[in-house]
This record gives structure tokens, C-alpha cells and sequence, in this order.
């Protein structure tokens, strides 16, 4: 196991401030003509206790980029360290237990099991760690998430924006210090999405817990402290303080400018933003 590469960014006093970190980062899926790379060369730094989101077209490896980067998937090429720990390369049971301590993750496509009731799938990554529940956080996260009257119903009897909330609630039930959401807010009205992106931002300032979150919606990202833009596997571009019509902005050149081949990603890994 080695150590994040040596270089620092100004205004990052040491590797405590690095919640997940990637360097090199490739994704190759099928190979010879089939191939897709949907991470090329991808250098990354996640400083923790912010809230990063991650846009860019469908298509461009930002479910791929976390999924690497929370140990849920293999690598092709590169190193992925969760805090000071290089995960590329640990045993399955190592990162299985560093994930299941440090990381809780809402998935795209929720990934609740079907036999387990609400409540049930909100704990379970707790029950099978062994781990007891704190009570009154759990009860927070039901009552902010509005699901108090729908725990004992399973996946099946929810509404697509209800499972989303569930799988919100289980990502962060645990209080894991690393927080990844792939488009949390997808298939919520906007009342219910307001919520979901307050509580994100509330785990991070309150909790000093770190968000990583994909979204599409440039009012969600305004949210968060610093946009990485993602096209064609690589980072080719970032925004601090975002807000919606920036951002808005930003994405509209998607159409016209398309990263140049054979140039390094840009890293996210400057200081971190003033607080207002
Ligand atoms: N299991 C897989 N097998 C083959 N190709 C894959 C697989 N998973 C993803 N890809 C390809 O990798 C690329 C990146 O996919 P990814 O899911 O990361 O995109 P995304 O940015 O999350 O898109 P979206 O906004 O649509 O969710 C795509 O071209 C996709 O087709
Ligand atoms: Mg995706």
C-alpha cells in the first residue's frame, strides 16, 4: 500500500484534507473495436468536508468516476486512495470493510432489495456490519426525508421519488464520512429535492461530512462548493461558488467545445473555497 502521490496543492496542509483521491484513473469497458473508455487518465483530488458535484453529458463517466472512486469498481489503469488508504489493490474483504465504515452511496438506480420494507433497507449495510443504528439520527434522517408513514412498505408499494428517499436514507443512516449521490434529486418534485440537496449541504457543514454528487440540474449543483465538469472520461473543467446560471452556461459549451485529445484532466484539488 503506498501513500497519495507527494504533490500538494497550495492551501492543502496535508493529506487529512483529501477524502478520496485518484490519479491516472482509467476505465476501459469490452475491448478491441467494442472498447469504451469511460475513464481516461482522470486525476482527482475530493477534499473532504466539501460538497463537489460532477456534471456533464450522459455518457461522459460520472456514474463510473464514483463508482471508482467509492472501491465499488475495478480500475483498468491508475490508483484510487480512500483518505490516506490506496484502495487499487486492497483484498476484497479489506475494502469491503473500509467502504462499509467510511462511504454511504445513493445509486442512480436506488438498488433497494425488493423482500426488505422500508425501514429495513435504510439499515441494512448497518445490520449486516453489526453496527446498532444512533437512534436519533435515524430518526432525522426519516422525518427530513418525509418517510415516517412509509417504512413498513416495500419498493414495490413506493413511488419512484419515495425509493430515492429511502436510498438517500440509507446512504446516510450510518453517518459515513463520504458521502456519494449519483443524481440524488433525479426523480424528486422540487419540494422533495430542495430537502434532499439541504440535508446534503447540512451533512456537510454541520457534520463536516464530504459530498460527491452527480447531477444534471444546474439549480442542484448551485448547491455545492465546487463543479467538476466531465466530458468524454476526463475532468475538463471545474467551477468554485457555482451558481445555477453559470452553470447553465458552462454546460451549453458542451455542445461546441470537445476536450482536446492527449491533454492532462484539470484536478479539482486548489484551495479550498472562502465561506461566505
Ligand atoms: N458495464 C458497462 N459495460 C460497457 N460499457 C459501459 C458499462 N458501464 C458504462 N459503460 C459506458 O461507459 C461510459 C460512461 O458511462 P457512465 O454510466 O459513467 O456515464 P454517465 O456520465 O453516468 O451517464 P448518465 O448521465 O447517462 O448517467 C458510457 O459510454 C457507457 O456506455
Ligand atoms: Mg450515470
Amino acid at each position: 500500500m503506498s501513500t497519495p502521490a507527494a504533490e500538494h496543492a497550495p492551501g492543502l496542509a496535508s493529506a487529512d484534507g483529501i477524502a478520496a483521491r485518484a490519479r491516472g484513473l482509467t476505465k476501459a469497458y469490452g475491448s478491441g473495436e467494442t472498447a469504451v473508455i469511460a475513464l481516461d487518465s482522470v486525476d482527482v483530488d475530493i477534499v473532504r468536508g466539501r460538497f463537489t458535484a460532477v456534471m456533464g453529458p450522459s455518457g461522459s463517466g460520472k456514474s463510473t468516476l464514483m463508482h471508482c472512486l467509492a472501491g465499488l469498481d475495478t480500475v483498468s489503469a491508475g490508483q484510487v486512495w480512500l483518505g490516506n488508504t490506496e484502495i487499487t489493490g486492497l483484498k476484497d474483504s479489506e475494502l469491503t470493510r473500509l467502504r462499509r465504515d467510511r462511504v454511504g452511496f445513493m445509486f442512480q438506480s436506488f438498488n433497494l432489495i425488493p423482500t426488505l420494507n422500508a425501514l429495513e433497507n435504510i439499515t441494512l449495510p448497518m445490520d449486516i456490519a453489526g453496527r446498532k443504528p444512533d437512534r436519533q439520527w435515524l430518526d432525522r434522517v426519516i422525518d427530513t426525508l418525509g418517510l415516517r408513514d412509509r417504512l413498513r412498505h416495500r419498493p414495490a408499494q413506493l413511488s419512484g421519488g419515495q425509493q430515492q428517499r429511502v436510498a438517500c436514507a440509507r446512504a446516510l443512516a450510518s453517518r459515513p464520512e463520504l458521502i456519494f449521490a449519483d443524481e440524488p434529486t433525479g426523480n424528486l418534485d422540487s419540494r422533495a429535492g430542495l430537502e434532499v440537496l439541504g440535508f446534503l449541504r447540512e451533512a456537510v457543514d454541520r457534520l463536516h461530512q464530504t459530498v460527491v454528487m452527480v447531477t444534471h440540474d444546474p439549480g442542484a449543483a448551485a448547491h455545492s462548493d465546487l463543479v467538476l465538469f466531465l466530458a468524454d472520461g476526463r475532468i475538463v473543467d471545474e467551477m468554485r461558488r457555482p451558481t445555477a446560471e453559470a452553470v447553465l452556461e458552462r454546460m451549453k459549451r458542451f455542445d461546441v467545445i470537445r476536450a482536446p485529445s492527449g491533454e492532462g484532466a484539470l484536478r479539482s484539488d486548489g484551495p479550498a473555497p472562502d465561506k461566505d
